[in-house]
């Protein structure tokens, strides 16, 4: 894994957005693993800016989303759908039918997530993928767990996970207790991969992933595994590793 030093988020979402600026460049027709959380809002700032002032044009990428919260229609203010549209989508020429976050109200997550993967694969799989990483070590919703699970799939959240997203809603007991995320098949199958760190409360995770055993019980350590990741972090999340 490539680590990247910024100084702070600023430089993080730069020299992040350059990144994924870079592949929509050199392969206009890209399909983008996208992700939501905080981290990456100053990073689809950038892209923003770079579509209106500098002519980065997404008419041809499509998107595939990480995960989406179990139960929240799309046009609900914390569905993932909503962030996405309203942090990327609604201000950069991408044509929404291009663009896909799973869908939240699904009444067979099964059968949803099986048809999701597939249609990462008919779309000829991920060229890039932005990941965030939680506190715990999750990717997407892969939640610290006794097994890697493969498939887009149901999960619920752990406490962490909970306490962490209260911070979007009026109370913690708002926050959906499920959510339907991309399973480690279609993330490890991305061609390139994008983590982004900020802060020192992702500086425990940062420092398993990047030093610890590859162990389900911190996701993001499977990214050990994989040929092409980028990871972006500030000191703060970069505070526990050990210096080269
Ligand atoms: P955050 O979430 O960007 O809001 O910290 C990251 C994640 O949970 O993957």
């Amino acid at each position: 894994m490539l680590v990247i030093r910024a100084k702070n988020y600023e430089e993080l979402s730069r020299k992040a957005a350059k990144y994924i600026a870079n592949q929509v460049e050199l392969k206009p027709n890209s399909v983008l693993g996208l992700a939501t959380g905080s981290t990456p809002v100053g990073t689809y700032k950038e892209l923003i800016r770079y579509c209106q002032e500098e002519g980065l044009s997404f008419r041809k990428i499509r998107t595939v989303n990480l995960d989406e919260y179990y139960g929240l229609r799309p046009d609900h203010e914390q569905s993932y759908r909503h962030f996405m549209d309203h942090n990327l989508f609604d201000h950069i020429d991408i044509l929404k039918e291009n663009t896909h976050v799973p869908d939240g109200l699904t009444q067979d997550p099964c059968a949803f997530g099986e048809a999701y993967d597939e249609m990462i694969s008919v779309l000829g799989g991920i060229d890039l993928q932005l990941l965030g990483i939680g506190s715990n070590g999750h990717i997407a919703f892969n939640e610290p767990n006794q097994h890697f699970v493969a498939p887009t799939h149901l999960v619920k959240l752990s406490q962490n996970t909970l306490e962490d997203n209260a911070r979007f809603f009026d109370s913690i007991d708002e926050v959906p207790p499920q959510a339907i995320t991309m399973g480690m098949r279609s993330i490890m199958r991305a061609k390139r991969i994008l983590i982004l760190a900020s802060g020192v409360n992702k500086a425990e995770a940062v420092k398993g992933m990047l030093e610890g055993e590859i162990d389900p019980m911190l996701p993001a350590s499977i990214l050990q595994l994989h040929p092409d990741v980028v990871l972006i972090a500030d000191n703060e999340a970069l505070s526990l590793c050990t210096p080269e």
